[in-house]
């Protein structure tokens, strides 16, 4: 099983992996099992998707041979193709192990946050990976490969029936985690000064903006550096540091704009005011970690708005219990209930491009997209 967070890389990383190592791969894709409500269609799928392709390109070759004027070797083959009766899993099991001969295969199970709530789909999964071990499976040889985010990962588990006998034939790889900050650094150097040739006046502060904003996640940093390169070009193909805002801008309005719209519903609606509420948003755009306490935000936020905290008390955990529980809600209790978790990675990138410190006394302002 391979985890991490959506744009992290996994699909990049695996294939690129196992192509190295010249494995075989072969994606069937959980998305597509919850729309048709089970995993082994999706097999069946797969399958049929793979002869659909083998024999198209026969019948390409038949037609060049019949135009050449020798048709019946190329009739004999067909039957090679029979479909089989057997059952989709071990079909698909058996058809991926006849194209990769003696090689190593992989079987990938894509995107299994499809099927997160789908407590049919979850046993149906359970059941297939309780089944590798019997001999009839096992015979064909193919490791699978389970493919998730990391919240899902946990509810998958809390889930599955029969965990200890499922758990026992999964073995975890590390997350595929974000990007450290070295190597963020170093794409934005790669894709701006060595591949793009654009000058850029001041990289550190772009790299740390990028860096910050996209919480070094690879296709965030892709989505993001894209905006600022067409911005970029339309100045002489020169990076100024002024231009980020506007990439900020962009790049909301590109990637972010749902979760904009949401953040946005959840302000207080007089910036002049203190919003106690847009001070616990801004503060929650400044969290690092995945997991947080309420007495995390209001240390930040003592700390970043101390003139308008002096000596108050504030009433934290109202605030983002309130902040969890709206639709759409933005953060949520982790299992255990104690501390929060964003419910989607985005919303931090989201709070930390959009919001402001104003110079107004203590309050948060937001970086309009409308007029866009
Ligand atoms: N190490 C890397 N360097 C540069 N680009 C990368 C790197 N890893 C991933 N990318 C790019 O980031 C983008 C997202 O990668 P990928 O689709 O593999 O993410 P994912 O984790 O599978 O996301 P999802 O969970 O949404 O399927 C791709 O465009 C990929 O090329
Ligand atoms: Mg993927």
């Amino acid at each position: 099983m391979i985890y991490g967070e959506s744009g992290s890389g996994k699909t990049w990383l695996y294939k690129k992996v196992l192509k190295n190592l010249g494995v075989n791969v072969y994606i069937a894709n959980l998305a597509n099992a919850s729309r048709l409500k089970s995993i082994n269609a999706e097999f069946s799928n797969l399958v049929n998707r793979e002869k659909q392709a083998r024999q198209t390109g026969y019948s390409e070759t038949k037609k060049a041979d019949l135009s050449a004027g020798i048709a019946s070797g190329g009739l004999q083959h067909q039957n090679q193709y029979s479909f089989s009766e057997k059952e989709p899993f071990e079909a698909c099991l058996s058809h991926i192990r006849s194209l990769s001969g003696d090689g190593q295969a992989i079987l990938v199970l894509d995107n299994l946050e499809s099927i997160r709530s789908d407590q049919n789909l979850l046993t149906e999964l359970a059941n297939i990976i309780t089944l590798l071990d019997d001999e009839r499976y096992a015979f064909y040889k193919i490791n699978i490969l389970i493919v998730g985010v990391p919240g899902d990962l946990r509810e998958y588990y809390q889930a599955t029936p029969n965990l200890a006998t499922v758990a026992n034939r999964i073995r975890e790889l590390p997350e595929v985690s974000r990007m450290t900050l070295e190597q963020c650094k170093y794409l934005i150097n790669q894709g701006f000064i060595q591949e793009l040739k654009y000058s850029i006046d001041n990289i550190s502060d772009l790299e740390s903006h990028i860096s910050w904003v996209t919480d070094r996640l690879p296709q965030r940093i892709h989505e993001f550096c894209l905006e600022l390169a067409f911005l970029g070009e339309k100045v002489g193909r020169r990076i100024e540091f002024r231009l980020l805002d506007e990439a900020d801008k962009f790049w909301l309005n590109q990637s972010l704009a749902s979760n904009y719209t949401v953040i946005e519903s959840m302000m207080n609606e007089r910036s002049t005011l203190v919003g106690r509420r847009n001070q616990t948003l801004y503060s929650l755009g400044l969290i690092e970690v995945e997991e947080f306490k309420w007495s995390d935000v209001e240390s930040i936020l003592r700390r970043e708005f101390p003139s308008s905290t002096n000596n108050l008390t504030l009433n934290i955990p109202q605030i983002l219990s309130g902040l969890s529980t709206q639709d759409n809600p933005i953060i949520k209790r982790s299992p255990k209930g104690d501390a929060y978790c964003f419910s989607d990675p985005k919303y931090r990138m989201c709070l930390r491009a959009m919001l402001r410190k104003s110079t107004n006394y203590d309050s948060v302002e937001k970086l309009p997209i409308s007029d866009m």
